[in-house]
């Protein structure tokens, strides 16, 4: 599994202390969620706050963007530091595009999907990107509850992708539930809230051996 702790529930007054704690708990991936207030109803933050926590560390940056006209910011998002970047379908006007210019900078591309989207309309793409990622959560905050029949999408998509393929989930993931969303197919793991609350190397461990 690899599991990415997603920032957008972190302390942003201690954000480069609580990465390196991330890092020391044994993480691979920090996922940053930016968004517009257009895609999404929120707006997070974006290249100022990249660029400034790439200096913290090394960790794989898994950027989610939540944004409309994708294509526009894709290219200073990767300037910031980001190593992966992953568009919404839903957002893109042109999803070949999009992942050519991320392919062009030598950067992981994936496509995103809402759970009310058909997983058909990323298929088209499986080949030609990284990573595919089924939002378990409508896009736009943390904290809000895992969408159990999302977990019929994973396993569906796991059985034509193959076992290795990456598979991310993102939003409502529980100590309690992760394991529900590995089982039916997930490898990759977004987690918010319940790595910053409490103590985060603690639930870090405790994810990452379920
Ligand atoms: C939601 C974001 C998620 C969010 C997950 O729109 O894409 O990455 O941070 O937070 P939790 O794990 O709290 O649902
Ligand atoms: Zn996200």
């Amino acid at each position: 599994m690899i599991l990415s702790p997603s920032i957008l529930s972190a302390d942003f007054g201690i954000l480069g202390e609580q990465i390196k704690t991330i890092e020391k708990a044994g993480a691979q991936w920090l996922h940053i969620d930016v968004m517009d207030g257009h895609f999404v109803e929120n707006i997070s933050f974006a290249m100022p706050v990249i660029k400034s926590i790439r200096k913290y560390s090394d960790i794989f940056f898994d950027a989610h963007l939540m944004i409309e006209n994708p294509e526009k910011y894709i290219d200073k998002i990767i300037d910031s530091g980001a190593d992966s970047v992953c568009f919404h379908i839903e957002a893109a006007k042109d999803p070949k595009q999009c992942i050519d210019m991320i392919h062009s900078r030598g950067k992981k591309a994936a496509i995103a999907i809402n759970p009310a989207t058909e997983l058909e309309t990323v298929l088209p793409y499986v080949d030609d990107i990284d990573m595919v990622l089924l939002m378990t959560v409508v896009p736009g905050l943390g904290g809000q509850k895992y969408i159990d029949s999302v977990n019929e999408k994973i396993t569906k998509l796991r059985k034509i992708v193959g076992k290795d393929y990456l598979i991310q989930v993102d939003g409502g993931i529980t100590l309690d539930n992760v394991s529900v969303a590995m089982d039916a197919g997930a490898n990759v793991i977004v987690a918010g809230t319940c790595v910053f609350a409490g103590d985060i190397e603690k639930n870090i461990k405790t994810l990452m051996s379920k």
